[in-house]
């Protein structure tokens, strides 16, 4: 079924979000910018809304839904019980870019949401213009990326059209999101921090808020957990301790491109550019399109089709602001063999090599 799907330019955004919030508030479902990327939202108690959200996605019903909050108050609506630690990571993180797994209050919002699961997820998004919208739609907002399923997250409203046009309500333009990535998911269990997906928070701002006393462990991301014994397999087979890794496609394949990529990896520079340079040359002569992403210092050493300037190796901040755009970007030109330099994995880094190797479905080199 296609349906209009209006959009409000972000100048007039006040308008906009009036009229936004009123097709949420009768059970309609809106695109949204966050601070980290752009969501798709519908009311969190309405099976029809959510319905629409899995439906517009081609989202798999088994993948829980992130609740959004105007208030950091109003989790207690939504959470049975919070405890300390939880309690720390709201006071410190909210509104931001962080996803706490809760346990969920009884009837608090479709089982849709939760995908039967007894937590649910919840954040408060410090963008602006999204409380507002949640504020004034007097929902609690159910809101995945809004992407359709397998392609990179949305962080222009462009793009959430490109995907999603004809599919869903409206979407209010609020200009380019800033982190770029997804927030952090976290689960607190047995006063331990674990990191489900790494995001907007990183681990060394996690553990800062709580001291050293609490342990912060970067468990399997992307998968759903309810108890902490299974949550240690899950942990373990991901690094590949307890069964062999089943095909990458199957594991990784979220954020990819639609061409091939390659992610390569190395502390020395000239043995990377070196390599890089030589698996663009022979995809070149294979008749692939190539595509470098590449750090700003290393942007004229590469000769390829397309050269993608990510930003200094020392700023991944800005590597992950545009690393979806650049891979939309690549899939527009029609650019099919896309070549990642990887970044070191602090900070921010982290979630961004994190998206990489999803991007890349495993294809990665160490030179
Ligand atoms: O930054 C973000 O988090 C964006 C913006 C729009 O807020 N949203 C987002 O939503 O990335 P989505 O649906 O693309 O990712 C939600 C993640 C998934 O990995 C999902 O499995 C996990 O959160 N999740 C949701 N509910 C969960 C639960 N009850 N237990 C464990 N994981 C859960
Ligand atoms: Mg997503």
């Amino acid at each position: 079924m296609t349906v209009e799907t209006k959009y409000w330019p972000a100048e007039q955004s006040q308008a906009g979000l009036k009229e936004a919030a009123a097709v949420l508030a009768a059970g309609g479902v809106i695109a949204f910018p966050t601070e980290t990327v752009y969501g798709l939202g519908g009311d969190a108690r309405s099976s029809v809304a959510v319905k629409r959200i899995f439906a517009a996605k081609g989202r798999p019903s088994d993948n829980p839904l992130i609740v959004h909050l105007a208030d950091r108050e109003e989790v207690h609506t939504l959470a049975e019980r919070i405890n300390d630690v939880e309690q720390a990571l709201m006071s410190a993180f909210w509104p931001g870019p962080l996803t706490l797994v809760l346990p969920v209050r009884e009837g608090a919002v479709s089982k849709l949401v939760t995908a039967g699961l007894d937590t649910v997820a919840v954040r408060v998004p410090a963008n602006e213009l999204a409380r507002q919208l949640i504020e004034q739609s007097g929902c609690p907002l159910a809101a995945p990326s809004a992407n359709r399923s397998g392609r990179p997250s949305p962080t222009q409203a462009r793009h959430v059209m490109e995907d999603l046009d004809g599919r869903i309500d409206g979407v209010l333009d609020g200009g380019a999101t800033g982190v770029g990535l997804e927030s952090t998911v976290v689960r607190v269990l047995e006063g331990k921090i674990y990191i489900l997906r790494p995001g907007g928070i990183t681990r060394e701002q996690l553990q800062e808020a709580v001291g050293k006393t609490v342990e912060v462990i970067v468990a399997a991301e992307d998968r759903v957990q309810t108890e902490a014994p299974k949550m240690e397999i899950a942990f373990d087979s991901v690094a590949g301790r307890t069964e062999a890794p089943r095909s990458p496609g199957i594991k990784y394949t979220h954020y990819a491109p639609k061409g091939e990529m390659l992610l390569v990896i190395g502390q020395n520079r000239d043995k990377l550019i070196a390599f890089v340079q030589q698996q663009a040359n022979e995809a070149t002569l294979r008749g692939c399109r190539v595509a470098v992403l590449s750090c700003t210092e290393h942007v004229s050493r590469y000769q390829a089709e397309a050269v993608f300037d990510c930003g200094s190796m020392t700023t991944p901040i800005k590597a992950a602001q545009s690393l979806y755009a650049n891979l939309r970007e690549c899939d527009e030109r029609g650019l099919d063999f896309i070549i990642a330099e990887g970044y070191p994995e602090e900070g921010i880094g982290a979630a961004l090599m994190n998206r990489l190797r999803k991007a890349s479905g495993g294809n990665e080199i160490i030179v």
